[in-house]
Formats: structure tokens, C-alpha cells, sequence
């Protein structure tokens, strides 16, 4: 068995910065040395981690290679997809299998599995998208929990006609949930309001980019979060975990029905941390169509409103528990240009698996979050919250040796020339962000060096996840 030994870092965790030396037997770590004291072993390759932090790789939560989506498909695949992750530090993604209305829940996630097995440079798990609640899907849930490693079925109050789900099922999915243990996540906005506003902003003629932002109002984004709330909570604290929360009236409400000590959780995603809708969603202003390389669901928020300051104090409070990507990423020349003259038909979504882990250390290095924070929200905590702890998530004697080394002294910048998702543009186009990613390893191998790349397709393993251990 091969023996690493990654000598000279510092070990971050949820509790602390400690100086650490770590090694690793063939896929797993082994043992947490004091510094030093590794010396004695006789390893095979010596990874000099001077001056760098060590950490557990990342893990994303939140992804879409390759989805059916808006009259398209996301341009990465997950080949692409998961070595553009791997580059940024990220060693397990959890995608979303999508089971569309009318679909078999069990051939929509072999599908998936077809997509990516063999492909992924990475680990590699799924929730399940329920496009139809009925009582197949319902049923279905208890097996896929049971048998096939997912504990987590993601639905939709957005997307009328597409993923949308009525109250009436979401109660019924959630009362099976609450029993058969599954965490329910939950796109909250309310799509039909929105729809209206859509069909009144178009006939009016209002179609760039930005009306897309404009007719998905924060209120409505709060108001469903209340619902999903409400609905939990009748369906016996169904474990709720809404994602992609984007704005201040949502996180209020999560944060009193956390405070009411209700099973109620929630991520949210560095591009509502950063872009604004007035200057990315609208960015050239009107009759631009810059800005719909911005557009995604739940949209970018008012700079003029105080979303982005609240979601980094939820993050600090854990009102915000994970910080995912939601990456989606649909290209600017081809994609993007569905929705030229009508902003509600570009493809949602951004392309940012692979700047996660840079983004939120930037907040770290802004001082709007603390270093063991940072590894919480972007790698302990998903991993918890999934189901994957501690073989993912932590660097302890037993978990998959899924290792960051992060130079905080070096520092990235970001450009669609440099990047390595498979996307022609990038929300963050010449922004230079404090600290670096030098080393990646997925269960020992490792991947990335430097920026050279040493990984290989069909590395990354299926990972059977059990209930959530983030409950109280
Ligand atoms: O704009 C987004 N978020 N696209 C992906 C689908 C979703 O709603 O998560
Ligand atoms: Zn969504
Ligand atoms: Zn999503
Ligand atoms: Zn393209």
C-alpha cells in the first residue's frame, strides 16, 4: 500500500488551526502526527505543506453536469465538471438525478448513473429531483433511502409547468420524508406569482436581463420559505433544507424557525455573497444582454438592500449551514442567446464548481468569516448534513483522504481563459482573489499539483450516503 506523508502544514478543522502532520495508507488517512514526528516512517512521497494550510477537500452539495434545462443542456459535463471542481479544491460533489414529470424515479436515476459513472475525476453523490409527486415517486423515496444511498429529494415551488410542485404534494413528500428519515431541500420562490409578474414585464417590454431579477422580488422568495416552513412543520419537522437562499426576508424566517428549535436548514451560494443585480444582472445597462450571463434562480439581489451583509451573519450564526455552488453553467455565445429579447428564456444558472473554496477563504481573508468556518461551511457540514461523515468532510484516522493543501499566501485569479469548466465566460471574469489551491488529493491520489493536472476520469466513486447527521 502506498504511504504519503503530507509533513509541515497546518491542519484546519471546525475546531482550530493546528500545526499537524498527516499520513496517509493507500486511499485512507491513517494518522495525525505532531509536527515532525512523520519523519520516522518510511513513505513513499513526501508532500512538503510549508507555510500552507491542510484541509479536507471541499465538498459541493449543489450541482447540475449536464442537465436538461431551459431548452438546453449545462455545458459541463461530469467529466468536466468534476476535474473543474478538483482544481478548485473540491473533492465530492452531491448532483441532482432529475426525475421529470412523468418519469419512473428509479430510470431516471440509472440514467444518471450512466451519465456519470466511469467519468468523474471525483466522488461523487446524488439527491433526487421529484418533478412528479405521486405515488410511485412517494414509494420510490423509501427505496432509494433504503437501497440506494440517497437521503435527499429536492422540490420545487419555482418552475410552473417544469419542476413544480403543488402544496398539496409537497406535504405529501415531506409526511413520507418524516418517515422514512430523507431531508426534503426546497428551490423557495413562488412561481406562480412569478409567472405573473414574467407574462406583465414582457407585455409591457421590459425583456432584458435584468427584469429577470425584477420579477422574482425577495418578498416572494420569504414568502415561500415561510410556506415550506409551515408545511414541515404540519408534516411532523419533516428535515427541511432550502437551498440557494439568496436574500434577507428568506433568512429571517429561517432563522425564527431555528430559533424555535425547528429541524430547518440552509445553504446559500457565493454569487449572492458578491454580484448585485444592478451591476451583473444589469450589467450595460438597458438594451445590454451582458447580463445574462448572471441570470440565474433565486436571482441576484439589490445592492441597495442589505442581502448580501445578512447572508454572511447568517453564515456566522449557521442560520446558513453550507455554502454550495448551485453550478449550473450554460455558455454565453450559444446558450445564453435563447433568452436575447426575453429574459425568461435565457438558461438559469452559473458556472462556479471550480471557486467555491476561493471565494468563501476570500471571506475569511475579509474578515467576514473565521478559517475553521470556512472548512465548516464548505466541506464538514455538507458532508453531515448528507450523510457522508466522516469518510468525507474531516482529516481524521479512518476518512477518505481527500486532501486540500492551500497556500494563503499565493493568490488566484479568475478568468474563462484559465479556468477549466467547460464554459466561455465566467461571473467573476479578472477578479484576484487572496490564497490558492497548490495540492489536491482525491482518496490519495493526487490530482492537482500546482496547477498541473494528474487526475483521471472514472477515479471518482459513487458514494452511498445515509440519513442526515446535522439533526438534533
Ligand atoms: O438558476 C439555477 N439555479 N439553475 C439550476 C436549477 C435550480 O433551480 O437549482
Ligand atoms: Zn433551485
Ligand atoms: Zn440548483
Ligand atoms: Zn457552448
Amino acid at each position: 500500500m502506498t504511504r504519503t506523508l503530507v509533513s509541515g502544514g497546518t491542519l484546519v478543522s471546525t475546531t482550530g488551526a493546528t500545526p499537524t502532520d498527516v499520513l496517509i495508507e493507500g486511499e485512507t488517512v491513517t494518522a495525525l502526527l505532531a509536527p515532525g514526528t512523520g519523519e520516522e516512517f518510511s513513505v513513499d512521497t513526501r508532500i512538503d505543506a510549508t507555510g500552507c494550510y491542510v484541509l479536507p477537500g471541499g465538498v459541493d452539495v449543489h450541482t447540475h453536469m449536464q442537465m436538461p434545462f431551459g431548452g438546453t443542456e449545462a455545458s459541463d459535463t461530469f467529466a468536466t465538471g468534476t476535474r473543474a471542481a478538483a482544481f478548485g479544491g473540491t473533492t465530492t460533489i452531491v448532483d441532482f438525478a432529475v426525475q421529470r414529470t412523468g418519469e419512473v424515479v428509479e430510470e431516471s436515476l440509472a440514467a444518471w448513473h450512466a451519465k456519470a459513472e466511469g467519468n468523474c475525476a471525483i466522488d461523487y453523490g446524488f439527491h433526487v429531483i421529484l418533478g412528479g409527486v405521486d405515488e410511485d415517486s412517494l414509494k420510490a423515496m423509501d427505496s432509494l433511502v433504503a437501497h440506494e444511498g440517497i437521503s435527499s429529494f429536492k422540490l420545487f415551488m419555482a418552475y410552473p409547468g417544469v419542476f413544480h410542485s403543488d402544496d398539496g404534494q409537497i406535504l405529501r413528500a415531506m409526511q413520507r420524508a418524516t418517515d422514512n428519515g430523507a431531508t426534503i431541500m426546497m428551490h423557495a420562490e413562488n412561481g406562480t406569482a412569478i409567472d405573473v409578474l414574467v407574462q406583465q414585464a414582457l407585455a409591457a417590454g421590459n425583456t432584458d436581463p435584468v427584469f429577470h431579477g425584477l420579477t422574482r422580488p425577495a418578498a416572494l422568495e420569504g414568502e415561500a420559505v415561510n410556506r415550506a416552513i409551515a408545511l414541515a412543520e404540519v408534516a411532523g419537522d419533516t428535515p427541511l433544507y432550502v437551498v440557494h437562499v439568496s436574500s434577507s426576508p428568506a433568512l429571517d424566517r429561517i432563522a425564527s424557525a431555528r430559533s424555535e428549535g425547528r429541524n430547518v436548514f440552509a445553504e446559500t451560494c457565493p454569487q449572492y455573497l458578491y454580484l448585485t443585480l444592478e451591476d451583473h444582472l444589469g450589467a450595460g445597462g438597458p438594451g445590454s444582454f451582458e447580463g445574462a450571463k448572471y441570470a440565474c434562480s433565486t436571482p441576484l439581489r439589490s445592492k441597495h438592500e442589505p442581502h448580501a451583509r445578512d447572508l454572511w451573519k447568517g453564515l456566522r450564526t449557521d442560520d446558513l449551514a453550507v455554502v454550495s455552488t448551485d453550478h449550473c453553467p450554460f455558455c454565453f455565445n450559444d446558450q445564453k442567446q435563447l433568452g436575447r429579447g426575453d429574459f425568461s428564456r435565457i438558461p438559469n444558472g452559473l458556472g462556479l464548481v471550480e471557486h467555491r473554496m476561493d471565494l468563501v477563504h476570500q471571506g475569511v481573508v475579509d474578515g467576514n468569516l473565521s478559517l475553521q468556518r470556512w472548512v465548516e461551511t464548505c466541506s464538514t457540514t455538507p458532508a453531515r448534513m448528507f450523510g457522508m461523515y466522516p469518510r468525507k468532510g474531516t482529516v481524521a484516522p479512518g476518512s477518505d483522504a481527500d486532501i486540500v493543501i492551500y497556500d494563503p499566501a499565493a493568490t488566484t485569479t479568475i478568468s474563462a481563459q484559465t479556468h477549466h469548466m467547460n464554459l466561455d465566460h465566467s461571473a467573476f471574469e479578472g477578479v484576484t482573489l487572496q490564497g490558492r489551491v497548490r495540492t489536491v488529493l482525491s482518496r490519495g491520489r493526487t490530482v492537482v499539483d500546482r496547477g498541473t493536472w494528474s487526475g483521471r476520469e472514472g477515479h471518482g466513486r459513487y458514494v452511498r450516503r445515509g440519513l442526515s447527521q446535522y439533526l438534533r
